[in-house]
Protein backbone atom coordinates (compact mmCIF):
# COMPACT_ATOMS: atom_id res chain seq x y z
CA UNK A 1 0.00 0.00 0.00
CA UNK A 2 2.68 2.58 0.84
CA UNK A 3 4.69 1.55 -2.20
CA UNK A 4 1.31 2.00 -4.54
CA UNK A 5 1.47 5.70 -2.78
CA UNK A 6 4.66 6.85 -3.07
CA UNK A 7 4.43 5.66 -6.61
CA UNK A 8 0.81 7.95 -6.57
CA UNK A 9 3.16 10.67 -5.30
CA UNK A 10 5.75 10.19 -7.41
CA UNK A 11 3.91 10.57 -10.56
CA UNK A 12 1.90 13.16 -9.24
CA UNK A 13 5.27 15.23 -8.64
CA UNK A 14 6.00 15.18 -11.66
CA UNK A 15 3.08 15.53 -13.45
CA UNK A 16 3.12 18.98 -11.38
CA UNK A 17 6.58 19.69 -12.80
CA UNK A 18 5.44 19.36 -16.59
CA UNK A 19 2.07 21.07 -16.03
CA UNK A 20 4.10 24.28 -14.10
CA UNK A 21 6.86 23.95 -17.08
CA UNK A 22 3.39 24.46 -19.78
CA UNK A 23 2.09 26.77 -18.08
CA UNK A 24 4.75 28.76 -17.44
CA UNK A 25 6.28 28.76 -20.76
CA UNK A 26 2.55 30.00 -21.82
CA UNK A 27 3.02 32.91 -19.56
CA UNK A 28 6.66 33.56 -21.00
CA UNK A 29 5.74 34.07 -24.35
CA UNK A 30 2.40 36.28 -23.82
CA UNK A 31 5.36 38.42 -21.34
CA UNK A 32 7.45 38.63 -24.27
CA UNK A 33 4.55 39.07 -26.76
CA UNK A 34 3.41 42.14 -24.55
CA UNK A 35 6.78 43.34 -24.38
CA UNK A 36 6.94 43.43 -28.02
CA UNK A 37 4.04 44.91 -29.29
CA UNK A 38 3.49 47.73 -26.24
CA UNK A 39 6.73 49.12 -25.90
CA UNK A 40 8.88 51.32 -27.87
CA UNK A 41 12.80 51.61 -28.65
CA UNK A 42 15.22 49.02 -29.29
CA UNK A 43 13.96 45.01 -28.99
CA UNK A 44 16.43 44.20 -26.15
CA UNK A 45 15.21 47.32 -23.69
CA UNK A 46 11.92 46.22 -24.14
CA UNK A 47 12.28 42.58 -23.62
CA UNK A 48 15.12 42.29 -21.05
CA UNK A 49 13.21 44.63 -18.27
CA UNK A 50 10.31 42.22 -17.71
CA UNK A 51 12.47 38.97 -18.33
CA UNK A 52 14.84 40.38 -15.20
CA UNK A 53 11.83 40.80 -13.15
CA UNK A 54 11.93 37.94 -10.18
CA UNK A 55 8.07 36.96 -11.36
CA UNK A 56 10.08 36.08 -15.11
CA UNK A 57 13.09 34.45 -13.74
CA UNK A 58 10.58 32.25 -11.86
CA UNK A 59 8.79 31.13 -15.11
CA UNK A 60 12.05 30.81 -16.60
CA UNK A 61 13.15 28.49 -14.14
CA UNK A 62 9.76 26.37 -13.98
CA UNK A 63 9.98 25.88 -18.27
CA UNK A 64 13.64 24.96 -17.72
CA UNK A 65 13.23 22.55 -15.02
CA UNK A 66 10.81 20.87 -16.61
CA UNK A 67 12.31 20.23 -20.27
CA UNK A 68 16.08 21.36 -19.80
CA UNK A 69 17.18 20.90 -16.47
CA UNK A 70 20.87 20.93 -16.92
CA UNK A 71 21.98 22.72 -20.23
CA UNK A 72 25.72 23.62 -20.85
CA UNK A 73 26.86 25.76 -24.05
CA UNK A 74 30.23 26.82 -24.88
CA UNK A 75 29.13 30.42 -24.91
CA UNK A 76 31.33 32.14 -21.92
CA UNK A 77 28.17 34.62 -20.16
CA UNK A 78 30.45 35.69 -17.76
CA UNK A 79 33.49 37.62 -18.64
CA UNK A 80 34.60 38.64 -15.05
CA UNK A 81 36.20 35.34 -13.60
CA UNK A 82 38.05 33.10 -16.06
CA UNK A 83 35.59 29.79 -17.87
CA UNK A 84 35.05 28.34 -21.22
CA UNK A 85 31.24 28.31 -21.46
CA UNK A 86 28.28 28.27 -19.16
CA UNK A 87 26.03 25.32 -17.58
CA UNK A 88 22.94 26.18 -15.67
CA UNK A 89 21.77 23.20 -13.17
CA UNK A 90 17.94 23.78 -12.11
CA UNK A 91 16.56 21.01 -10.14
CA UNK A 92 16.83 20.77 -6.60
CA UNK A 93 18.91 17.41 -6.30
CA UNK A 94 21.39 18.53 -8.90
CA UNK A 95 21.75 22.29 -7.10
CA UNK A 96 22.91 21.01 -4.30
CA UNK A 97 24.87 18.00 -5.67
CA UNK A 98 26.84 21.07 -7.61
CA UNK A 99 27.41 22.69 -4.39
CA UNK A 100 28.38 19.69 -2.40
CA UNK A 101 31.04 18.68 -4.96
CA UNK A 102 33.41 21.46 -3.53
CA UNK A 103 36.40 19.42 -4.83
CA UNK A 104 34.93 19.21 -8.79
CA UNK A 105 33.10 22.75 -8.59
CA UNK A 106 35.15 24.83 -6.97
CA UNK A 107 34.69 28.89 -6.08
CA UNK A 108 36.19 31.16 -8.46
CA UNK A 109 36.22 34.80 -6.40
CA UNK A 110 40.18 34.42 -5.65
CA UNK A 111 41.34 36.93 -7.60
CA UNK A 112 39.28 39.14 -6.69
CA UNK A 113 40.02 38.68 -3.16
CA UNK A 114 43.42 39.13 -3.26
CA UNK A 115 42.61 42.24 -5.28
CA UNK A 116 40.70 43.91 -2.44
CA UNK A 117 42.85 42.71 0.35
CA UNK A 118 45.95 43.70 -1.60
CA UNK A 119 47.55 40.28 -1.23
CA UNK A 120 45.86 37.15 0.40
CA UNK A 121 42.95 35.43 -0.56
CA UNK A 122 39.89 35.52 1.54
CA UNK A 123 38.38 32.29 2.79
CA UNK A 124 35.53 32.84 0.35
CA UNK A 125 37.65 32.78 -2.06
CA UNK A 126 39.20 28.97 -1.12
CA UNK A 127 39.05 25.52 -1.45
CA UNK A 128 38.19 22.65 0.81
CA UNK A 129 42.29 23.70 2.37
CA UNK A 130 44.19 23.74 5.71
CA UNK A 131 44.18 27.75 4.54
CA UNK A 132 40.76 27.40 4.35
CA UNK A 133 39.72 25.49 7.71
CA UNK A 134 42.66 27.71 9.73
CA UNK A 135 40.62 30.90 8.66
CA UNK A 136 37.10 29.68 9.08
CA UNK A 137 38.35 27.94 12.94
CA UNK A 138 39.91 31.53 14.36
CA UNK A 139 36.50 33.28 12.53
CA UNK A 140 34.16 31.07 14.10
CA UNK A 141 36.23 31.47 17.79
CA UNK A 142 35.81 35.64 17.14
CA UNK A 143 32.59 35.26 15.80
CA UNK A 144 31.17 33.07 18.24
CA UNK A 145 27.32 31.48 17.52
CA UNK A 146 26.08 32.25 20.43
CA UNK A 147 26.89 35.58 20.32
CA UNK A 148 23.93 35.78 18.25
CA UNK A 149 21.14 35.64 21.00
CA UNK A 150 23.15 37.15 23.16
CA UNK A 151 24.44 40.29 21.77
CA UNK A 152 23.79 40.50 18.06
CA UNK A 153 20.09 40.08 18.19
CA UNK A 154 19.15 42.45 21.02
CA UNK A 155 21.59 45.24 19.30
CA UNK A 156 19.86 44.70 15.80
CA UNK A 157 16.39 45.28 18.19
CA UNK A 158 17.97 48.55 19.70
CA UNK A 159 18.89 50.23 16.99
CA UNK A 160 15.95 48.94 14.41
CA UNK A 161 13.63 50.65 17.18
CA UNK A 162 15.55 53.62 17.56
CA UNK A 163 15.88 54.22 13.53
CA UNK A 164 12.55 53.47 12.73
CA UNK A 165 11.39 55.41 15.42
CA UNK A 166 13.05 58.60 13.93
CA UNK A 167 10.04 58.17 11.26
CA UNK A 168 6.86 57.02 12.28
CA UNK A 169 4.64 57.26 9.44
CA UNK A 170 6.89 57.42 6.32
CA UNK A 171 10.41 55.53 6.22
CA UNK A 172 12.65 55.23 3.48
CA UNK A 173 13.40 51.70 4.26
CA UNK A 174 16.96 51.00 3.31
CA UNK A 175 18.20 54.48 3.82
CA UNK A 176 15.98 54.79 7.22
CA UNK A 177 16.77 51.24 8.84
CA UNK A 178 17.85 48.43 6.41
CA UNK A 179 21.50 49.61 6.09
CA UNK A 180 21.81 51.19 9.41
CA UNK A 181 21.65 48.51 11.51
CA UNK A 182 24.12 46.11 9.88
CA UNK A 183 26.60 49.04 9.65
CA UNK A 184 25.80 49.27 13.72
CA UNK A 185 26.92 45.83 14.02
CA UNK A 186 30.20 45.78 12.03
CA UNK A 187 30.65 49.09 14.00
CA UNK A 188 29.47 47.94 17.99
CA UNK A 189 30.04 44.03 17.20
CA UNK A 190 32.99 43.69 14.95
CA UNK A 191 35.04 46.79 16.20
CA UNK A 192 35.51 48.67 13.20
CA UNK A 193 33.21 51.50 12.98
CA UNK A 194 34.98 52.94 9.84
CA UNK A 195 35.52 56.93 10.13
CA UNK A 196 31.47 57.04 9.28
CA UNK A 197 28.74 54.68 9.01
CA UNK A 198 27.88 56.27 5.04
CA UNK A 199 31.23 55.47 3.96
CA UNK A 200 31.37 51.77 5.33
CA UNK A 201 28.00 51.25 3.51
CA UNK A 202 28.89 52.68 0.55
CA UNK A 203 32.67 50.70 0.40
CA UNK A 204 30.96 47.04 1.90
CA UNK A 205 28.07 48.09 -1.36
CA UNK A 206 30.78 48.39 -4.22
CA UNK A 207 32.82 45.74 -3.25
CA UNK A 208 30.29 43.35 -2.98
CA UNK A 209 28.94 44.57 -6.57
CA UNK A 210 32.07 43.69 -7.92
CA UNK A 211 32.83 40.43 -5.96
CA UNK A 212 29.88 38.54 -7.05
CA UNK A 213 26.93 40.84 -9.40
CA UNK A 214 28.98 42.06 -11.95
CA UNK A 215 29.92 39.46 -14.03
CA UNK A 216 30.84 41.35 -17.17
CA UNK A 217 33.90 42.79 -15.25
CA UNK A 218 33.06 46.57 -16.03
CA UNK A 219 36.51 48.28 -15.63
CA UNK A 220 35.06 51.46 -14.55
CA UNK A 221 33.23 49.68 -11.38
CA UNK A 222 36.93 47.56 -10.67
CA UNK A 223 38.28 51.23 -10.59
CA UNK A 224 35.47 52.29 -7.83
CA UNK A 225 36.20 49.05 -6.46
CA UNK A 226 39.79 49.19 -5.88
CA UNK A 227 39.58 53.20 -4.13
CA UNK A 228 36.64 51.40 -1.64
CA UNK A 229 38.63 48.26 -0.99
CA UNK A 230 42.13 50.45 -0.36
CA UNK A 231 39.42 52.68 1.89
CA UNK A 232 38.31 49.56 4.02
CA UNK A 233 42.01 48.48 4.29
CA UNK A 234 43.11 51.21 5.92
CA UNK A 235 40.38 51.98 8.29
CA UNK A 236 40.37 48.73 9.43
CA UNK A 237 44.09 48.54 9.50
CA UNK A 238 43.53 51.97 11.99
CA UNK A 239 40.38 50.23 14.11
CA UNK A 240 43.02 47.71 14.61
CA UNK A 241 46.29 49.79 15.38
CA UNK A 242 43.65 51.96 17.72
CA UNK A 243 42.67 49.25 19.68
CA UNK A 244 45.81 47.94 20.14
CA UNK A 245 46.93 51.18 20.86
CA UNK A 246 44.56 52.13 23.52
CA UNK A 247 45.10 48.81 25.36
CA UNK A 248 40.88 48.62 25.57
CA UNK A 249 40.01 44.68 26.54
CA UNK A 250 36.62 44.79 24.76
CA UNK A 251 34.73 41.69 24.13
CA UNK A 252 33.72 42.10 20.37
CA UNK A 253 34.90 39.88 17.09
CA UNK A 254 37.75 42.96 16.50
CA UNK A 255 38.85 42.34 20.43
CA UNK A 256 38.99 38.26 20.07
CA UNK A 257 40.92 38.41 17.32
CA UNK A 258 43.38 40.28 18.87
CA UNK A 259 43.45 38.13 21.96
CA UNK A 260 43.74 34.54 19.40
CA UNK A 261 46.99 36.29 18.01
CA UNK A 262 48.53 34.75 21.41
CA UNK A 263 48.10 31.22 20.62
CA UNK A 264 48.18 31.45 16.69
CA UNK A 265 50.96 33.98 15.96
CA UNK A 266 50.43 33.83 11.98
CA UNK A 267 47.32 35.48 12.53
CA UNK A 268 48.90 38.64 12.53
CA UNK A 269 47.14 42.09 12.18
CA UNK A 270 47.01 42.10 8.16
CA UNK A 271 45.22 38.31 8.46
CA UNK A 272 42.65 39.91 11.04
CA UNK A 273 42.10 43.01 9.05
CA UNK A 274 40.97 40.52 5.52
CA UNK A 275 39.13 38.25 7.17
CA UNK A 276 37.22 41.64 9.19
CA UNK A 277 37.08 43.01 5.25
CA UNK A 278 35.31 39.68 4.34
CA UNK A 279 33.12 40.01 6.71
CA UNK A 280 32.54 43.72 6.48
CA UNK A 281 31.43 42.58 2.87
CA UNK A 282 29.25 39.88 3.11
CA UNK A 283 26.97 41.43 6.20
CA UNK A 284 25.58 44.57 5.06
CA UNK A 285 24.21 45.10 1.59
CA UNK A 286 22.93 41.74 1.84
CA UNK A 287 21.19 42.12 5.18
CA UNK A 288 19.84 45.38 4.07
CA UNK A 289 18.59 43.99 0.71
CA UNK A 290 17.48 40.64 1.91
CA UNK A 291 15.16 42.81 4.35
CA UNK A 292 13.63 45.23 1.25
CA UNK A 293 12.98 42.12 -1.01
CA UNK A 294 10.93 40.73 1.61
CA UNK A 295 8.96 43.20 2.78
CA UNK A 296 8.40 44.03 -1.12
CA UNK A 297 6.94 40.79 -1.59
CA UNK A 298 4.85 40.86 1.40
CA UNK A 299 3.38 44.10 -0.16
CA UNK A 300 2.26 41.93 -3.16
CA UNK A 301 0.37 39.67 -0.80
CA UNK A 302 -2.41 41.23 1.29
CA UNK A 303 -2.89 38.07 3.37
CA UNK A 304 0.56 37.05 4.14
CA UNK A 305 1.47 41.32 5.02
CA UNK A 306 -1.44 40.53 7.49
CA UNK A 307 0.12 37.51 9.10
CA UNK A 308 3.81 39.20 9.25
CA UNK A 309 1.98 42.00 10.96
CA UNK A 310 0.12 40.09 13.51
CA UNK A 311 3.23 38.27 14.44
CA UNK A 312 5.63 41.80 14.35
CA UNK A 313 2.83 43.43 16.63
CA UNK A 314 2.43 39.95 18.91
CA UNK A 315 6.43 40.25 18.87
CA UNK A 316 6.38 36.39 17.51
CA UNK A 317 10.16 36.94 15.72
CA UNK A 318 10.14 33.41 15.18
CA UNK A 319 6.83 33.81 13.40
CA UNK A 320 7.27 36.81 11.97
CA UNK A 321 10.82 34.86 10.40
CA UNK A 322 8.37 32.09 8.47
CA UNK A 323 6.71 34.83 6.68
CA UNK A 324 9.57 37.16 5.94
CA UNK A 325 11.94 34.07 4.76
CA UNK A 326 8.85 32.54 2.78
CA UNK A 327 8.56 35.94 1.51
CA UNK A 328 12.27 36.18 0.61
CA UNK A 329 11.94 32.42 -1.25
CA UNK A 330 9.87 34.62 -3.63
CA UNK A 331 12.95 36.95 -4.77
CA UNK A 332 16.22 36.19 -3.03
CA UNK A 333 18.92 38.32 -3.29
CA UNK A 334 21.11 35.42 -4.96
CA UNK A 335 18.96 33.43 -7.79
CA UNK A 336 21.69 31.72 -8.94
CA UNK A 337 25.30 30.57 -6.79
CA UNK A 338 28.23 30.04 -9.17
CA UNK A 339 30.94 27.55 -9.45
CA UNK A 340 33.40 26.46 -12.33
CA UNK A 341 33.84 22.71 -12.94
CA UNK A 342 37.95 21.83 -12.23
CA UNK A 343 37.69 18.87 -14.17
CA UNK A 344 35.37 17.23 -16.94
CA UNK A 345 32.48 16.35 -14.58
CA UNK A 346 29.23 14.58 -14.65
CA UNK A 347 26.10 15.78 -12.59
CA UNK A 348 22.77 13.80 -12.11
CA UNK A 349 25.02 10.71 -12.85
CA UNK A 350 22.23 7.46 -13.68
CA UNK A 351 19.47 9.86 -14.74
CA UNK A 352 18.09 10.86 -18.16
CA UNK A 353 19.05 14.42 -16.80
CA UNK A 354 22.70 13.47 -16.81
CA UNK A 355 25.17 16.13 -18.09
CA UNK A 356 28.89 15.95 -18.89
CA UNK A 357 29.93 19.66 -17.58
CA UNK A 358 33.43 20.22 -19.14
CA UNK A 359 36.51 21.34 -17.13
CA UNK A 360 36.84 25.14 -16.74
CA UNK A 361 32.27 25.81 -17.30
CA UNK A 362 31.33 28.54 -14.92
CA UNK A 363 28.13 26.20 -13.89
CA UNK A 364 25.50 28.51 -12.31
CA UNK A 365 23.32 26.42 -9.58
CA UNK A 366 20.02 28.24 -9.05
CA UNK A 367 18.75 28.06 -6.12
CA UNK A 368 15.97 30.09 -6.90
CA UNK A 369 14.30 26.98 -9.07
CA UNK A 370 15.92 24.57 -6.71
CA UNK A 371 13.38 26.60 -3.92
CA UNK A 372 10.41 26.19 -6.60
CA UNK A 373 10.87 21.95 -7.44
CA UNK A 374 8.00 20.45 -6.93
CA UNK A 375 10.35 17.24 -6.84
CA UNK A 376 12.09 18.58 -3.87
CA UNK A 377 9.48 21.27 -2.16
CA UNK A 378 6.02 20.97 -1.55
CA UNK A 379 3.34 22.86 -3.34
CA UNK A 380 6.11 25.33 -3.94
CA UNK A 381 3.98 28.19 -5.79
CA UNK A 382 2.02 28.49 -2.66
CA UNK A 383 3.04 30.99 0.56
CA UNK A 384 3.46 28.74 3.49
CA UNK A 385 4.56 29.76 6.66
CA UNK A 386 5.37 26.26 8.06
CA UNK A 387 8.02 24.57 5.56
CA UNK A 388 11.16 23.00 7.09
CA UNK A 389 14.00 25.41 7.28
CA UNK A 390 15.94 22.83 5.01
CA UNK A 391 13.19 23.57 2.04
CA UNK A 392 15.48 27.00 2.00
CA UNK A 393 18.63 27.86 -0.15
CA UNK A 394 18.76 31.62 0.50
CA UNK A 395 22.33 32.03 1.55
CA UNK A 396 24.49 28.99 0.14
CA UNK A 397 24.90 25.41 0.37
CA UNK A 398 27.64 23.25 1.53
CA UNK A 399 31.04 24.05 2.03
CA UNK A 400 30.41 27.70 1.63
CA UNK A 401 27.30 28.26 3.39
CA UNK A 402 26.93 32.07 4.72
CA UNK A 403 29.37 32.48 7.68
CA UNK A 404 26.54 34.61 8.90
CA UNK A 405 23.51 32.89 8.29
CA UNK A 406 22.62 32.23 12.26
CA UNK A 407 22.78 35.81 12.06
CA UNK A 408 20.66 36.54 8.96
CA UNK A 409 18.20 34.18 10.47
CA UNK A 410 17.76 36.28 13.56
CA UNK A 411 18.39 39.66 12.81
CA UNK A 412 16.19 40.40 9.31
CA UNK A 413 12.99 39.37 11.35
CA UNK A 414 14.49 41.64 14.04
CA UNK A 415 15.23 44.50 11.96
CA UNK A 416 11.53 44.92 10.29
CA UNK A 417 9.71 44.09 13.48
CA UNK A 418 9.65 47.65 14.24
CA UNK A 419 7.92 48.79 10.38
CA UNK A 420 5.80 45.84 10.32
CA UNK A 421 3.86 46.18 13.61
CA UNK A 422 2.68 49.81 12.11
CA UNK A 423 -1.06 50.33 11.25
CA UNK A 424 -1.94 50.27 7.38
CA UNK A 425 1.33 49.64 5.85
CA UNK A 426 1.45 50.58 2.51
CA UNK A 427 3.87 51.62 -0.34
CA UNK A 428 4.25 55.62 -0.89
CA UNK A 429 2.33 56.38 -4.14
CA UNK A 430 4.39 56.11 -7.61
CA UNK A 431 7.69 55.49 -8.42
CA UNK A 432 8.82 55.94 -4.56
CA UNK A 433 6.79 53.05 -3.36
CA UNK A 434 8.77 50.73 -5.58
CA UNK A 435 12.34 49.74 -4.69
CA UNK A 436 15.00 51.89 -6.50
CA UNK A 437 18.58 50.60 -6.53
CA UNK A 438 20.01 54.42 -7.55
CA UNK A 439 22.17 52.56 -10.73
CA UNK A 440 23.10 50.07 -8.01
CA UNK A 441 21.81 46.36 -7.76
CA UNK A 442 21.07 47.11 -4.30
CA UNK A 443 18.08 48.75 -2.89
CA UNK A 444 18.57 52.90 -2.48
CA UNK A 445 14.92 54.01 -1.69
CA UNK A 446 12.09 52.19 -0.71
CA UNK A 447 9.27 54.09 0.84
CA UNK A 448 6.49 52.79 2.81
CA UNK A 449 3.71 54.91 4.65
CA UNK A 450 1.50 53.92 7.42
CA UNK A 451 -1.00 55.90 9.79
C1 LIG B 1 20.70 38.08 4.19
C2 LIG B 1 21.99 38.26 4.31
C3 LIG B 1 23.00 37.40 3.61
C4 LIG B 1 22.91 36.69 2.44
C5 LIG B 1 21.71 36.59 1.51
C6 LIG B 1 24.19 36.05 2.23
C7 LIG B 1 24.48 35.23 1.17
C8 LIG B 1 25.59 34.39 1.11
C9 LIG B 1 25.80 33.37 0.13
C10 LIG B 1 24.86 33.01 -1.01
C11 LIG B 1 26.99 32.79 0.40
C12 LIG B 1 27.65 31.64 -0.37
C13 LIG B 1 28.44 32.14 -1.54
C14 LIG B 1 28.94 31.01 -2.38
O1 LIG B 1 28.81 29.83 -1.99
O2 LIG B 1 29.50 31.28 -3.46
C15 LIG B 1 27.54 33.46 1.54
C16 LIG B 1 28.76 33.18 2.11
C17 LIG B 1 29.35 33.97 3.06
N1 LIG B 1 28.75 35.00 3.77
FE1 LIG B 1 26.86 35.62 3.59
N2 LIG B 1 25.02 36.40 3.24
C18 LIG B 1 24.35 37.22 4.12
C19 LIG B 1 24.82 37.77 5.29
C20 LIG B 1 26.11 37.63 5.75
C21 LIG B 1 26.64 38.19 6.97
C22 LIG B 1 25.81 38.96 8.00
C23 LIG B 1 27.96 37.89 7.02
C24 LIG B 1 28.97 38.23 8.09
C25 LIG B 1 28.72 38.06 9.35
C26 LIG B 1 28.26 37.10 5.84
C27 LIG B 1 29.49 36.57 5.53
C28 LIG B 1 29.68 35.54 4.62
C29 LIG B 1 30.95 34.84 4.44
C30 LIG B 1 32.23 35.15 5.19
C31 LIG B 1 30.73 33.85 3.49
C32 LIG B 1 31.74 32.81 3.01
C33 LIG B 1 31.55 31.52 3.81
C34 LIG B 1 32.57 30.46 3.44
O3 LIG B 1 33.27 30.59 2.44
O4 LIG B 1 32.65 29.46 4.17
N3 LIG B 1 27.13 36.97 5.10
N4 LIG B 1 26.66 34.43 1.97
Amino acid sequence: MTCLRNLFAALRARAILLGDGFAALFKLVRLIFRALIGGKGPLRDRVLPVLTLPSSQLLAFAVLRAFLPNFVISKRLVTSYDNNGTAVVTRAADVIEVLDREADFAVVYEPKMRAITGGANFFLGMQNTAQYQHDTSLMRLAMRRDDVESVVTPLARRKAEEFASAHQTRIDLPQDLTLRVPAAIVSDYFGTPGPDEQDIIEWATILFWYLFVDLKGEATLEAKALVAAKNLRESIDASVAARKASGEQKDDVLGRALALQAGAPEFDDIAIRDNLIGLVIGAIPTISRASVQAVDQLLDRPEALAGAQAAARAGDENLLGAYVFEALRFNPINPVIYRRANRDATIAASTLRARKIPKGTLVFAANLSAMFDPLHIEAPNEFRVDRPWGDYILWGYGLHTCFGAYINRAVIPAILQPVLARPNLRRAPGSAGQIDGGGTPFPQHFVLESD
